[in-house]
């Protein structure tokens, strides 16, 4: 397995042009099969969870040609409704094929996505937004069979904000008779993407970023150029980078809008952050102080997808943090990895306390998920001496060139 070696303990100077937002273009990719007409997908980043899903495609007959980070996709000759469980255990996201499927091809046979490292992630309220959208979906042998020959437009109430319970009804519903309403939807920015990039393919669709979501279904779409948000949790995961390791780095192409939740965190007695030019400019000394309670919600609040990057941060910070998960189960596999390079954090249920004395040791660990391995990377960069990270291939997944983007501001990082 490929491992990084960190030679830690410097700061960072430079420019970080931020990669188009993974879970943007998944789900993108998913409403790809809605239309028979070409599109071209920009600024699409080259992702391990992106070649998973575009294997998913091409098993259903849809074509993928790659132009560095251009993906033109055809559905015309889409031939299949089957998602065999090889290609679904892969990826998480192939549960958006659920409704997208469902709209183009009335029927799907998907196998169940199964849980992942972070928690089971069951996708009961996925099933009963498009049950309430008329699809009869039966689970039987780990696949889901679903009849959406009836499927019409309705009311459909989520019990939480699921993320990807919302971005299927959405992609069910743009081609179901009818009009449909989604409440209490997610409010993520990948959400207002996808409705973005639906409205580009002639979608009738208003109200994505709202938790009250209106589609009025169309009997066709058509075809688009349309270009990928960029990842808010990278952006996030630079500057906590820096903000821990210390140092200058100019960023492109991310918004501060974007993660407001997170700007309020950072220490500002050891970290300056401002937005010009569409650029965001980070200055570090590198010896932050966090006392701060974070609290992970559904957007707007703070993200369960920079929570492992935090407590890194908060691990190479002096102060004592208090870190809460709500949203996954299982989602403190970083923290006894974080142990062994030195810092004192208990976690009790989903409370992580984290008393930072400003210095970690380079240690060897393991990345044991996607956001985990990220945040052993920030603590690798910001402990002294040599730190080892074993199974990286977590970190590919959401991650292009970590190495490449770290290395150009001027980290000592190799894969091997
Ligand atoms: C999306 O996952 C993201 N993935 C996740 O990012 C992100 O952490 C999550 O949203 C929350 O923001 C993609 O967009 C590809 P949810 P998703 O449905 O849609 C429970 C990363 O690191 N739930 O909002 O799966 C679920 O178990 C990944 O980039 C049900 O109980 O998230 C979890 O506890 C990780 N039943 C909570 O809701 C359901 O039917 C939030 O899940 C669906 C979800």
């Amino acid at each position: 397995m490929s491992k990084y070696i960190i030679e830690g303990g410097r700061p960072l100077f430079g420019n970080v042009d931020v990669q188009g937002a993974k879970n943007a273009v998944l789900p993108i990719f998913a409403a790809c099969v809605l239309t028979e007409s070409d599109v071209v997908i920009r600024r699409v980043p080259d992702l391990a969870d992106v070649v998973s899903m575009e294997n998913i495609l091409r098993n259903l007959g849809v074509t993928v040609k790659k132009e560095g980070d251009v993906r033109i996709l055809s559905a015309k000759n889409m031939n299949s409704d089957n998602i065999p469980n090889d290609l679904a255990k892969e990826l998480r996201s192939s549960v958006f094929l659920l409704g997208s499927v469902i709209g183009r091809m009335k029927r799907a046979r998907v196998a169940y996505p199964g849980g992942c490292d972070i928690g089971l992630r069951p996708i009961d309220i996925h099933i009963k937004g498009l049950r309430d959208l008329g699809v009869i979906i039966e689970e039987r042998a780990g696949y889901l069979f679903c009849d959406g020959t009836k499927m019409r437009g309705g009311e459909v109430i989520l019990d939480y904000p699921s993320v990807g319970a919302t971005e299927n009804v959405m992609l069910a519903a743009v081609l179901a008779k009818g009009d449909t309403i989604v409440r209490n939807a997610a409010r993520e920015p990948e959400i207002i993407d996808l409705q973005n990039f639906l409205l580009s393919i002639g979608a009738q669709i208003k109200g994505a970023g709202t938790s009250e979501i209106h589609i009025r279904g169309v009997s066709k779409l058509g075809g688009t150029e349309f270009t990928v948000m960029p990842d808010r949790i990278c952006l996030g995961t630079w500057l906590l980078a820096v903000a821990s390791c210390g140092g200058e780095v100019v960023l492109s192409g991310g918004r501060k809008a974007e993660i407001y939740s997170l700007l309020c965190k950072i220490d500002k007695s050891s970290c300056h952050i401002q937005e010009e030019n569409g650029m965001i400019i980070i200055k570090a000394s590198g010896m932050p102080v966090c006392s701060e309670r974070i609290s992970t919600r559904p957007y707007p609040g703070f993200p369960t997808d920079l929570q492992a990057q935090y407590c890194a941060y908060a691990s190479a910070a002096r102060g004592t943090c208090v870190v809460t998960e709500n949203i996954f189960e299982n989602r403190f596999r970083h923290v006894p990895e974080l142990i062994k390079m030195g810092v004192d954090i208990t976690v009790r249920d989903r409370v992580a306390v984290i008393k930072g004395t400003g210095y970690l040791n380079g240690a060897e660990v393991t990345a044991r998920d996607l956001r985990g391995g990220a945040a052993l990377v920030i603590a690798g960069l910001a402990a002294r001496g040599r730190t080892v990270i074993d199974d990286i291939r977590h970190i590919d997944r959401g991650y292009e060139a970590m190495e490449k983007t770290l290395s150009n501001i001027g980290a000592k990082i190799v894969r091997v």
